[in-house]
């Protein structure tokens, strides 16, 4: 296992984390980034999945949006990886989350990544129960990052 100093706790990681993982995810993004509704399809199936996800976008423009979920998601498999501009990227997203700011509650993550996993399930179309599995693995370092600055 690769070790990487990204400040967080190893341990939050839903399994060990490999530079294999990474790529995994990588080549799977890729392929996902090929098919036009993906982030359509996300939005859709995450705003669905309950009314207080649903309130929080009330007001949102969601075709901008689609394009922030883009690069933010980049941002969180290159925090995966330790490197600089992924924690800059998550660090600023898990600010603008926090109970002072949008106040997302932690609990909603786990619909964001369900939803997430859905989509990509779908649309990848090498996609096999390791993929899968490397996704969970790869976002969790990020979303814990989320969920563990939400009182600050
Ligand atoms: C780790 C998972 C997530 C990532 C990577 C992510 C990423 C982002 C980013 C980069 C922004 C733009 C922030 C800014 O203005 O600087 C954003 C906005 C937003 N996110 Fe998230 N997000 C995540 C999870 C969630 C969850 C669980 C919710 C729950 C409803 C949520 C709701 C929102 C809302 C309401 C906005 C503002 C939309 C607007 O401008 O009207 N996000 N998200």
């Amino acid at each position: 296992m690769v070790q990487r100093d990204v400040g967080y706790a190893p341990e939050v990681t839903a399994e060990p984390l490999d530079s294999a993982q990474i790529a995994l995810v990588d080549h799977s993004y890729g392929r996902c980034l090929l098919r036009p509704t993906f982030f359509a399809e996300f939005y859709e199936r995450f705003l669905t999945s309950s009314p207080a996800v649903a309130a929080k976008f009330r007001d949102t423009e969601m075709v901008r949006q689609q394009q922030i979920l883009r690069e933010s998601i980049a941002h969180m498999i290159l925090f995966a990886e330790g490197k600089a501009i992924g924690r800059v990227g998550v660090e600023r997203a898990a600010r603008a989350h926090s109970r002072k700011h949008l106040d997302i509650q932690p609990s909603l993550y786990e619909l964001w990544l369900s939803a997430l996993l859905t989509t990509v399930e779908r649309l990848d179309v090498e996609y096999t129960p390791e993929v899968g599995r490397a996704w969970r693995a790869v976002l969790a370092p990020g979303i814990a990052f989320f969920t563990d600055h939400y009182r600050e």
